[in-house]
């Protein structure tokens, strides 16, 4: 760190074209003020007035040629920083679907990450190299934000709905994650490390390690069964509830008119408040599941409704090497021990 670093290290995809568009705006910035100032300087000398006797300047008055020249110009700058910072926002809002997805939560004031076979971290994230990821993210507690400047992203994490970002790692390496929305008296601790690997020293770093419990997808398939929701959500005669194979990603009618897009948001808030936007054509008779699942299963619950949503092949981990008995995976959800007691709810069967 004995170098002067205007940017830090550009590890993304994104980056150099972040970089770019801040050079532009940092070179028009000094530009003008450059010229302003000196212009200034040169005005004040030249034309100052030397003596009490010398006679007031003439004004002058309208010219259409300045006004039109000293419009245009900044219209046009400014048109190209909207257009090409429009241009970029919407790359890095747009999840190519090829993305592999991690799950991260925020809490006071940790990192909470999963990868898609099951195995957990805090504080830490592996990647691997050259392969977009895509982080679906909730927070349990209040507003954190996930910052990872080496790859110029960063994104709020909210409590009670998904946030979204993107990335593809283009340089091996370590680099920092930040929470970079105050969140409490530990924020300025709330951060980690990014790891990015080739991908052979990914898998065999997923392969290692004791902590592989079940896939988000397996643990949410259980948890499905467990809280009755497959009683009312099945493709069978008298199903209360519509089947929910191949409905995630999709839209859907609703109750009261209009239609809405059945996604991570929708799910959860359909099983925190089932009778808000209820899809048209069934009874209003789901109970509320407030309180009864914690962020980390209802995250789970949405990764098994996705995997039987067709729109996103499904974790085919095999079911060869079990490690734990479902239930203590379930249980598992704490990632520290729960010292509120009432975190995690034990499901009854
Ligand atoms: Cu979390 Cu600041």
């Amino acid at each position: 760190m004995n170098e002067f670093e205007l940017f830090p290290e550009a590890a993304s995809s994104f980056a150099g074209e972040v970089d770019l568009l801040y050079w532009f705006l940092t070179i028009v910035s000094v530009i003008f003020t450059v010229g302003i100032a000196l212009a200034l300087l040169y005005l004040g000398i030249r034309y100052r007035r030397k003596s009490e006797d010398e006679p007031a300047p003439e004004e002058i008055h309208g010219s259409n040629l300045l006004e039109i020249v000293w419009s245009v110009v900044p219209l046009i700058l400014a048109f190209v920083m909207f257009f090409w910072g429009a241009h970029l926002f919407f790359k890095m809002r747009i999840v190519p679907a090829d993305a592999m997805e991690i799950l991260v939560t925020g809490k006071q004031w940790m990192w909470k990450i999963q990868h898609p076979n099951g195995k957990r971290e805090i504080n830490n994230l592996h990647v691997p190299l050259g392969q977009p990821v895509k982080c679906t993210m909730t927070s349990e507690d209040v507003i954190h934000s996930f910052y990872v400047p080496e790859f110029r992203v960063k994104q709020d994490v909210l409590p009670g709905r998904y946030t979204q970002l993107w990335f593809t790692p283009t340089k091996i390496g370590t680099y920092h994650l930040f929470c970079a929305e105050f969140c409490g008296t530990e924020h300025s601790r709330m951060g980690g490390k990014v790891y990015v690997m080739t991908p052979s020293d990914y898998e065999s770093w997923l392969e290692g390690g004791a902590d592989a419990s079940l896939s988000p997808v397996e643990a949410g398939e259980l948890l499905f069964t467990s809280l009755g929701c497959a009683t009312c959500h099945h493709d069978g005669k008298n199903s209360q509830g519509p089947n929910l194979a191949g409905v995630f990603g999709t839209m859907q009618p609703l109750d009261s008119g209009g239609e809405i897009l059945a996604d991570e948001n929708y799910i959860k808030d359909s099983m925190m408040n089932p009778q808000g936007q209820i899809v048209r054509g069934y009874p209003k008779v789901m109970p509320s599941f407030k309180g009864m699942v914690t962020d980390a299963q209802i995250t789970q619950i949405i990764a098994y409704l996705k995997s039987i949503a067709g729109t996103e092949e499904a974790d085919s981990t095999t079911d060869e090497e079990t490690p734990e008995s479902p239930e203590s995976a379930l249980l598992n959800d704490a990632l520290e021990p729960d010292t509120t007691g009432q975190r995690y709810v034990r499901m009854e069967q």
